[in-house]
């Protein structure tokens, strides 16, 4: 049988600590109205103090175990950890998961950004395809609000916390994941920085340890890259936009996605927004859409769905993913909404997601 990898199974996990829009207005100068005009986030979930990327991780893992079963995990032979706010630059976060849930595996982290989870897909992706692994955990998990400089109302606003956290393994075709698209232009640096060991950028340009970023600039990055991204990964699928049937993209600004679904010519039910609940919260931004979209049925065995994100580097990723052709049935309500923030989140997304792209 054509070894190709997809994902079996899914789990997320949101803080409970959730900041309105309002929340911020009441500690620098922003608004509501600005915030969402221009971003389409209304709030954003928050880690504690005391709560940090591995949280997260374990958290979604969790969530994966709830809806999935054991069996899911079991025999998980590699843990990819992709995030930009890892607890440690060493031990690698990845490391922290191998232990906490027993596994016999590999375990690293993989640092590119937003599209870090993407990149994870692919690298598991390879190691699932080539042979070299059996069931790779590929998680998303992010603590960027430990980054954000709350007295820079022009990046304070936009981010949030949460992780994903998925089991990729060989399924059989048409299910699981087309040849991706990544993508990097270094000389975009400058534009979207943050967590400096380093002094300065190649160019000179003094790094901060705060997130820094040229909006302007990103955001039209953002939507030329969504554009042309998109439709390579459509043509390495051998597919055209008509075939996708939903478009799962990173969460960083409604204006961006909808751009990039206008460019696609999909109509709005076939675009996940979460942005509205999340914020953006990088890694974890892609899974938990999966996750909302899922839980509202929007999403059935067979259906082609258009992954793309991009971030600081500059980077991007892109792919598609037939879904379904997974061994584990997922248990209906077995997400614990009194245990887990994302639970609840989850109709509440589910309203204020689709309000957003209408
Ligand atoms: N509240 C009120 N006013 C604000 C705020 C705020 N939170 N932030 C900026 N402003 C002001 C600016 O000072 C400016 O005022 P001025 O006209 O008097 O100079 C005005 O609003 C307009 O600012 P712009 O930066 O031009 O606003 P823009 O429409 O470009 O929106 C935004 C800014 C939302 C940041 C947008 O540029 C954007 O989304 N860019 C992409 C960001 C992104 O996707 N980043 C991904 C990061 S991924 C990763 O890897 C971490």
């Amino acid at each position: 049988m054509e070894r190709r990898a997809g994902i079996t199974a899914l789990g997320t996990y949101a803080p409970a600590n959730i900041v309105t829009n309002d929340d911020l207005a009441a500690r620098m100068d922003t608004s509501d109205e600005w915030i969402r005009t221009r971003t389409g986030i209304r709030r954003r979930h928050v880690a504690a103090d005391d709560e940090f990327t591995s949280d997260m991780a374990f958290r979604a893992v969790e969530d994966l175990v709830r809806r999935y079963g054991e069996e899911a995990l079991a025999g998980t032979d590699l843990v990819i950890v992709a995030t930009n706010t890892p607890d440690a630059l060493f031990p690698a976060t990845a490391a922290l998961v191998q232990e906490r849930f027993g596994l016999s595996a590999g375990a690293f982290d993989l640092l590119a950004a937003c599209p870090g989870w993407l990149y994870a897909l692919s690298a598991a992706k390879a190691y699932v395809e080539s042979g070299q692994a059996r069931k790779v955990l590929a998680i998303g998990s992010e603590a960027l609000t430990k980054l954000v400089d709350w007295n820079d109302r022009s990046t304070a606003v936009l981010f949030g916390d949460g992780a994903g956290a998925t089991i990729v393994e060989q399924v059989e075709a048409p299910y699981g994941l087309a040849p991706m698209v990544l993508g990097a232009d270094g000389s975009g640096a400058p534009h979207l920085h943050a967590g400096a060991v380093g002094r300065c950028l190649p160019n000179g340009e003094p790094l901060t340890d705060k997130v820094h970023m040229n909006g302007r600039e990103v955001f039209k990055f953002a939507v030329r890259v969504m554009d042309t991204a998109t439709l390579e990964a459509i043509e390495k699928a051998g597919l055209t936009p008509d075939d996708i049937e939903l478009f799962v993209p990173h969460q960083a600004n409604f204006r961006i996605i909808d751009a990039a679904r206008q460019r696609l010519g999909l109509s709005e039910d076939r675009v996940v927004v979460t942005v509205d609940e999340y914020g953006n919260n990088s890694t974890a931004s892609i899974p938990l859409a999966l996750a909302h979209a899922l839980d509202e049925g929007r999403i059935r065995d067979g259906d082609r769905l258009l992954l793309v994100a991009f971030g600081g580097g500059l980077s991007w990723a892109a792919g598609v993913l037939t879904w379904g052709g997974g061994r584990y049935p997922a248990r209906a309500g077995a997400r614990d909404a009194s245990d887990d923030a994302a639970g609840r989140a989850g109709t509440a997304g589910a309203g204020t997601g689709s309000e957003g792209s209408s």
